[in-house]
């Protein structure tokens, strides 16, 4: 079995997930695909595969922690842990109910949160954890229970950075803004094109952008940055659009 360094990804059978996997393959990692659509790992492996690069995958749901212990257990070593996997419904303020919002919790917050503690407890000093967060933990319109759970992910990466800096383990995230993805595509016509107006560029980041900004703070040179919040969105955070 090899032993050269292995990231594993949630949420990595595609978008965001997916391109991060494909650049940390390209960076030298064994990388490990883990998300809950278990034909989209196959293809994602054998993809990567095909292409000479070292992959796994373990189709399993970011809230089942002993599905994720199993996945960790499956390799000797765990590295990197990158955190991609996350849902974002739209939804009008006034119809979210309360599962809408435990739904989007469990799996974008608590199931981020099981990941990191499990693959944190395999990790010697040196590990790296990347959570993806978003722009949207700044506020943004119909997505109130999305914005809270990547408001929380911003938070939870900064406590988990203070907990595991003793054991010499980095965590950082990464705030993605609108990018072309499944979450995205999944978008009315109408709502896509009102987003995109909203971006300096006026249209999606490409996932690839996201990754290569993944890549850093995946990467063993970078271990002395560790709780921070990188916003990877065209400059949309920083205001003053069409000024
Ligand atoms: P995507 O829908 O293409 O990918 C998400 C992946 O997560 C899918 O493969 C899905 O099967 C997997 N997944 C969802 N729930 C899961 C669960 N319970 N267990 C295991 N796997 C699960 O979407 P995208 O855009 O690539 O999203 C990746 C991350 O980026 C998410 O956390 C999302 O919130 C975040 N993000 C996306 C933005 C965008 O504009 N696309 C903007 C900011 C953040």
């Amino acid at each position: 079995m090899t032993n050269r360094q292995t990231a594993f990804i949630t949420g990595a059978a595609s978008g965001i997930g997916h391109a991060t996997a494909v650049r940390l393959a390209a960076d030298g990692f064994r990388v490990v695909i883990l998300d809950r659509d278990h034909e989209k790992v196959e293809r994602s492996v054998a993809a990567l595969r095909a292409s000479g690069h070292d992959a796994a995958g373990h189709a399993l749901d970011v809230r089942d922690r002993a599905a994720i212990a199993q996945a960790l257990d499956s390799q000797p070593r765990v590295d990197v842990l990158v955190c991609a996997a996350g849902i974002g419904p739209m939804r009008a303020f006034d119809e979210i109910t309360d599962d809408d919002f435990r739904q989007v919790l469990e799996v974008n917050l608590i199931g981020l949160f099981a990941c990191c503690q499990e693959a944190a407890r395999r990790m010697q000093a040196g590990g790296r954890i990347v959570t993806v967060s978003s722009r949207a933990a700044l506020g943004a319109g119909s997505f109130a229970h999305y914005a809270a759970s990547k408001a929380g992910v911003i938070g939870l990466t900064r406590a988990m950075a203070i907990d595991l800096r003793p054991k010499g383990i980095a965590v950082n995230s990464i705030a993605p803004g609108f990018t072309d993805t499944g979450m995205t595509r999944a978008l009315t016509p109408q709502q896509h094109a009102a987003a995109s107006a909203l971006e300096p560029a006026g249209k999606p980041a490409d996932p690839s952008e996201i990754a290569n900004a993944i890549a850093f703070f995946a990467s063993p040179r970078t271990t002395f940055v560790t709780g921070q919040t990188l916003f990877v969105d065209g400059g949309k955070s920083l205001g003053g659009l069409g000024a």
